[in-house]
């Protein structure tokens, strides 16, 4: 075991955090305190101005239908993932999920009652779902297409073309919602700015965007995040919401609030940080033999084919866990690809400083059996 391990498993990055969200947090907390007074407690659905911001954030980026009260302020993504998945289904509803796919959606989907359907995307295509694939995947059963883009953890980005193709063979299944995950939408590598669900034409009654700050906006442990859905359904979100839990709370909404004002500067900031362990990263894979057909336009991943390091005769799932547990004896963690649908692919993060990684990447060439000096 080595004695120090690195980390390259984490979901979150080594971000510091907005200058100007952290002083929107500050001046609520100062203003209670020197009114003598409790902190404000915010509307389950978030505070008007926020939603508002909100809303007009997705208008610039070409939603220019969507209005605040479409708008919901929820405890991180994970909380209004799970809140609209409640609500949509219902018992026997199947969840059609393109693989490799966040971890986190399987248990979501169980927990509110669904059945994940794994749809398995082929990284020799760079992970292309096509219209044909979708239409034969969809079934009378299928209430939900669950996409994150850009995709945890492939980085993969599907661009507004691949989106319209989709959304014309969603469009013929009446019973089926289509939720896009875009927390990672500020995170980008690609030439083009990830496209919102919101803003792809054709009807919009049954589509779902959530989203949050803790990525692509740096409030890692702030616990913010919001949905875009149909009035309705937006509405009953919220009502969820409040006869479960508590309101986000004022300062860290103001602080989201500033963020969402300062939103391209922000992102920008982090991907000119990223940039040299993104090359880093890639740039080792390649000497390993492991590089991505395609580098991943989004997020802060790498999902890398380490298939040929599974001890043959064994079972993926386990064999893949072992290769897991190899490498974190070498002294580096990364997530399992099993766990999101891909046993013998490594989801390694590049959000760390470039001494981690140099350590990391030491590790991963050791396990490798190729030379260290990546
Ligand atoms: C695709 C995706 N959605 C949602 C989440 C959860 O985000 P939050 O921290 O805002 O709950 C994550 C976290 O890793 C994620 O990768």
């Amino acid at each position: 075991m080595s004695s120090q391990v690195v980390s390259l498993a984490s979901g979150y990055g080594n971000f510091a955090m907005p200058e100007v969200a952290l002083e929107a947090a500050k001046a609520a907390l100062r203003d209670a305190q020197a009114q003598g007074m409790p902190l404000a407690v915010s509307p389950a659905a978030g505070l008007p101005a926020l939603r508002e911001a909100l809303a007009r954030r997705y208008q610039q980026r070409g939603a220019a239908g969507i209005t605040a009260e479409q708008v919901i302020i929820t405890g991180g993504a994970k909380t209004g993932l799970f809140a609209v998945l409640s609500e949509l289904l219902r018992p026997g509803d199947e969840v059609l999920l393109p693989t490799p796919n966040w971890f986190g959606f399987f248990d979501l989907v169980r927990r509110a009652g669904g059945t994940v359907r794994e749809l398995p995307l082929a990284p020799a295509h760079s992970y292309a779902l096509t219209p044909g694939q979708l239409r034969a995947a969809l079934t009378p059963a299928t209430r939900l297409l669950l996409l994150s883009n850009p995709n945890n953890p492939t980085g993969r980005v599907y661009s507004r073309t691949e989106w319209e193709a989709l959304l014309a063979v969603a469009d013929e299944f009446p019973g089926l919602w289509v939720l896009s995950d875009e927390i990672y939408e500020g995170i980008c590598f690609g030439p083009a700015p990830v496209p919102t669900l919101l803003a792809l034409p054709g009807p919009a009654a049954q589509r779902v965007v959530v989203s949050g700050f803790s990525k692509s906006l740096a409030l890692t442990g702030w616990g913010v995040g919001c949905l875009v859905a149909p009035p309705a359904l937006a509405r009953a979100v919220a009502a969820r919401l409040f006869s479960t839990g508590a309101a986000v709370p004022v300062p860290n909404q103001l602080a989201a609030l500033a963020a969402t004002e300062h939103a391209a500067a922000i992102s920008r900031q982090l991907c000119e940080q990223l940039r040299p362990t993104r090359q880093r990263l890639l740039a080792a894979l390649a000497a390993l033999g492991a590089a991505p057909v395609l580098a991943p336009e989004g997020t802060y991943y790498v999902f890398a084919d380490f298939t040929r390091l599974l001890a043959p005769g064994v079972p993926p799932i386990e064999a893949s866990a072992d290769l897991v547990r190899r490498l974190a004896e070498a002294g580096v963690e990364v997530v399992d690809g099993a766990s999101c649908g891909a046993p013998g692919f490594l989801r390694l993060s590049y959000a760390v400083d470039a001494a981690a990684l140099q350590q990391a990447l030491a590790s991963l060439a050791a396990v490798a059996g190729r030379d260290a000096n990546v």
